[in-house]
């Protein structure tokens, strides 16, 4: 499957060394993608919230080199080497060297590091390889200046999504839609787009507080997880339940409705969860004290009435979602209830953000 449109041919002889720095954010699916085709084409349409804090930093120094069969490149995470990142980025690569043509004409110096900790359980993925892939594409516009803004984004989500689905939803945008959907004007199957249309106020200023219930490595890499929806006896269904919930999403971003909001979040994570729990084989990954901090929410908004609810990743951490108003009685709530059931009393305050930016 070749993309005509992100194909372009150069003359790499001019360009002999450079340095491109960019920092991209992590993001949150409201809406989630959980199972793929071929070619990283998900399943479902899905919508995420993109972080403000949770960030990966990356620098890419490239140097000429003579063509070889191989790529040539060094990865460093906060400055040491990091072979173990080597064979995803080759992978990552392959899949895009027909739509980058100077990949074997320069030696890559790969040098990352994340504003939040490797090991506190949040992926690194969608912050990683959209940082990497806008690098790639500061190159290429080195080779071709008169790209316009929109070519640059659009194919760095194009390429972010060849090295991680999710990180697609990363490059642009608070709020971002990724899946051919027929009630989102745009949207495409190959990268995300900024959601196009009017946002109550309501979904302006929203925070993200990530409760760290478990730091460990995941127990499932995503690689196995969307697997895990071929041949799921329920497939068919979650796949059209998630269209579904995009265009209930639409509705409901454009009323402000927090309550309708708070059930379709919280509905998509639990779903996430109910498809690992019936997929074969089996996983649990939320911790008994996931479900402690469910229910502590679930108690605190049905005392308070404020708009407060949860979504989860492929495993134990909780993001709490919530408006920036309500920020002081939430977050004392999660200081008393909450901080309790963190690994080491861990937890990250994330805002929702506007995307990546060169640096
Ligand atoms: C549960 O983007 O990590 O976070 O395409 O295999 O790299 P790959 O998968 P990945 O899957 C993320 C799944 C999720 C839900 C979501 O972010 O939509």
């Amino acid at each position: 499957m070749l993309v005509d449109q992100f194909c372009f041919s150069l003359d790499v002889s001019k360009l002999k060394e450079g340095s491109v720095v960019w920092q991209s954010p992590s993001n949150i699916a409201l809406v989630k993608y959980w199972g793929k085709k071929e070619h990283q084409i998900p399943e479902n349409t899905s919508i995420s919230f993109t972080l403000n804090e949770c960030k990966t930093i990356t620098t890419l120094t490239f140097t000429k080199k003579k063509l070889t069969e191989n790529f040539s490149f060094q990865v460093f995470l906060d400055e040491k080497p990091k072979p173990d990142f080597q064979p995803k980025i080759s992978t990552f690569f392959k899949r895009i060297e027909a739509y980058l043509p100077f990949l074997k004409h320069y030696h890559f110096v790969i040098k990352t590091k994340n504003t939040f900790p490797h090991s506190s359980g949040i992926a690194s993925s969608a912050s990683g390889m959209s940082a990497l892939a806008l690098c790639l594409m500061s190159v290429e516009k080195l080779h071709n200046p008169e790209m316009t803004q929109e070519y640059f984004n659009k194919k760095a989500s194009f390429l972010a999504r060849l090295g991680s689905g999710s990180a697609c939803r990363s490059i642009e945008g608070s709020l971002v839609v990724w899946g051919n959907h027929s009630e989102i004007e745009g949207s495409s199957e190959l990268y995300g787009i900024k959601y196009p249309y009017q946002v109550h106020d309501n979904f302006n200023n929203f925070n993200d507080t990530i409760l760290l219930v478990d730091k460990g490595e995941k127990q499932v890499s995503s690689t196995v997880g969307h697997n895990l929806m071929h041949g799921h006896p329920f497939a068919k269904n979650r796949f059209a339940q998630a269209e579904e919930n995009i265009s209930k999403l639409k509705s409901i971003l454009a009323s402000g409705d927090l309550n309708a909001f708070v059930e379709l979040v919280e509905s998509e994570a639990l779903t996430l969860h109910a498809m690992m729990m019936t997929s074969l084989p089996y996983f649990i990954l939320m911790k008994p004290n996931t479900l402690e901090i469910i229910n502590k929410i679930w108690q605190f908004r049905n005392e308070t009435g404020l708009p407060i609810c949860f979504t989860l990743d492929a495993g134990a951490n909780v993001h709490v979602l919530y408006p920036e108003k309500d920020e002081e009685k939430i977050l004392k709530f999660i200081n008393t209830e909450l901080v309790a059931y963190c690994q080491n009393g861990h937890y990250i305050c994330d805002k929702i953000g506007f995307g990546a930016k060169k640096q």
